[in-house]
C-alpha cells in the first residue's frame, strides 16, 4: 500500500518561501514593512514614502522623496487609448473588471513590456502607481455618467485621488483617513493576489501579465472583494437593533460574514485598530453616528458568539462608503494600493526566481484502456 503524502490544502501552514518586505506576525498582532510597524508608517508617513520603502527597502531621505514625488505626478495622465479602452467596456461590467482590462491593455501598448531587467520593472510598477488613480476615479465616474477629471500635479497622491473621483477638493480629515488606507491595504505578504503575482512571474512572464493575474485573484470575495461585500451586508442589516436577528437567521444558514476572519492571523487582524480609528474621524466629519453603531453592534455580536474578529476591510468598507465611493468601487481601491506590494513582490521573486510548481496528489481513475469503437 502506497503511504499517502500529506496535503496542504490552501497552503494553510506552508511557507513556501524567504520575503524582506513585509512580516506578518499573528502571535504579536503586527505587521512590520522592511521593518516598520505598519501602523507607526500610517501616523508618520504619506503613502508615497510608503510605496518607496516598498520598492527600495528604505524611507527616502526628502531629496529621493522629492524627486520620487516628481516622477509619480509626471506620469498620472491616462492616454486616449486606455480611456477608449475603457468605454468600450459595458457601463454596468464590475469595476474590478474593468481595471484589469485596463492595466493589461497598458501592458500590451508599453514598448517595455518585454524588458525584465529590475530598472524597466521597476518603472513600470511606478507607472501603474501612478496610472490606477486615474483609471479608478475614470470608473468612478464613468458609471456615474460623469466626466474624465484630469489630475493636479501640485496635490499628493491621495488628495488628487479624492479630486480626480469627484471633482472637488477633499478636505484633510478625508484625505488623511483615505491616505492610512492605502498605507494599509499597501502590502501582506503571500496573500492569494500576492502568491498569484509571484506564481506568473516565476515563469519569466511579464510584470503587467503578473499584476492583471493578481487584479483576477483580489476581486473575489474571500479575498479583496470583501470590503465591497460589507457594504452590501451592512444594507441587508439596515441598522444596529436588526443586527440580532440578522445573525439568527446568516448564522442558521451557514453563510460566510465579510469582513470576519482571516488564515493567518487568529485573534484579530494587526491593522483593524489604525482603521477603524480612521473610521470614527469620518463618521465625526460626515455625522453619521449611525452607521458606527450598526458596525460596532454587527462586530460585537458576531465576535462574541463566534470568536472571529474582523479584518482590514470591515473597517475599509464604511469608511470608503462615506466618502462617496461606489460600493462596487472599494475593491478597485485595494488594488490601487496593493500595486505597490504585488510588484515588490514581483521585483523580490525575480530577482531569486524558481519556477512555483507544485506537486498534486491524483485520485482519479485508475489506469484504464480506451474502448476501441467499431467503425461503421
Ligand atoms: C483579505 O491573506 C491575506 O493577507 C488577505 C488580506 C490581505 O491583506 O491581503 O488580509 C485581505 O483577503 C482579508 C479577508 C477577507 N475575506 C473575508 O472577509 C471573507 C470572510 N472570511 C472568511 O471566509 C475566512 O475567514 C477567510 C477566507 C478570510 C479565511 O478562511 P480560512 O483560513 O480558509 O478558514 P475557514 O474558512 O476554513 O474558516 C475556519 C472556521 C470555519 O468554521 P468550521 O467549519 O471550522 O466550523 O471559521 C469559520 C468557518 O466557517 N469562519 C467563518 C468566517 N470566517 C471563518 N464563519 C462565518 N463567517 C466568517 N467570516
Amino acid at each position: 500500500d502506497d503511504a499517502k503524502p500529506e496535503i496542504y490544502k490552501g497552503l494553510a501552514g506552508v511557507p513556501v518561501d524567504y520575503t524582506a518586505i513585509s512580516k506578518v506576525n499573528p502571535e504579536t498582532n503586527s505587521l512590520l514593512y522592511r521593518g516598520y510597524p505598519v501602523q507607526e508608517l500610517a501616523a508618520n508617513c504619506t503613502f508615497e514614502e510608503v510605496a518607496y520603502l516598498l520598492w527600495y527597502g528604505e524611507l527616502p531621505d526628502p531629496e529621493q522623496l522629492g524627486a520620487f514625488e516628481d516622477r509619480e505626478r509626471s506620469l498620472r495622465g491616462l492616454d486616449h487609448d486606455v480611456k477608449k479602452v475603457i468605454d468600450a467596456l459595458p457601463i454596468d461590467a464590475h469595476p474590478m473588471d474593468v481595471v484589469r482590462t485596463a492595466v493589461s491593455f497598458i501592458g500590451a501598448a508599453d514598448p517595455a513590456t518585454p524588458d525584465e531587467s529590475p530598472e524597466a520593472n521597476l518603472d513600470k510598477a511606478i507607472r501603474l502607481f501612478a496610472k490606477l488613480p486615474s483609471i479608478v476615479a475614470y470608473e468612478q465616474r464613468r458609471r456615474n455618467g460623469l466626466h474624465y477629471v484630469e489630475p493636479r500635479e501640485d496635490l499628493g497622491y491621495s488628495a488628487n485621488f479624492l479630486w480626480q473621483a469627484f471633482g472637488e477638493l477633499p478636505e484633510l480629515p478625508v484625505v488623511s483617513a483615505f491616505d492610512v488606507s492605502m498605507i494599509l491595504y499597501a502590502e501582506h505578504s503571500f496573500n492569494a493576489s500576492t502568491f498569484t503575482a509571484r506564481v506568473i512571474t516565476s515563469t519569466l512572464a511579464d510584470l503587467y501579465s503578473a499584476v492583471t493575474g493578481a487584479i483576477g485573484a483580489l476581486k473575489g470575495p474571500l479575498h479583496g472583494g470583501a470590503n465591497e461585500a460589507v457594504m452590501h451586508i451592512f444594507d441587508e442589516v439596515g441598522s444596529a437593533e436588526h443586527v440580532g436577528a440578522w445573525l439568527d437567521e446568516a448564522l442558521g444558514a451557514k453563510r460566510k460574514i465579510m469582513g470576519f476572519g482571516h488564515r493567518v492571523y487568529k485573534h484579530g487582524d494587526s491593522r483593524v485598530p489604525t482603521m477603524h480609528a480612521a473610521l470614527v474621524s469620518l463618521v465625526e466629519y460626515y455625522d453619521r453616528p449611525d452607521l458606527l453603531e450598526l458596525y460596532t453592534a454587527l462586530a460585537d455580536e458576531f465576535t462574541a458568539r463566534k470568536g472571529i474578529h474582523p479584518n482590514l476591510d470591515y473597517p475599509s468598507g464604511p469608511a470608503y462608503h462615506l466618502m462617496g465611493f461606489d460600493t462596487e468601487i472599494f475593491t478597485p481601491l485595494f488594488v490601487a494600493a496593493r500595486v505597490t506590494g504585488w510588484t515588490a513582490h514581483i521585483l523580490e521573486q525575480a530577482a531569486a526566481n524558481a519556477l512555483i510548481r507544485p506537486l498534486s496528489v491524483y485520485n482519479g481513475e485508475d489506469q484504464r484502456a480506451v474502448p476501441v469503437r467499431e467503425t461503421a
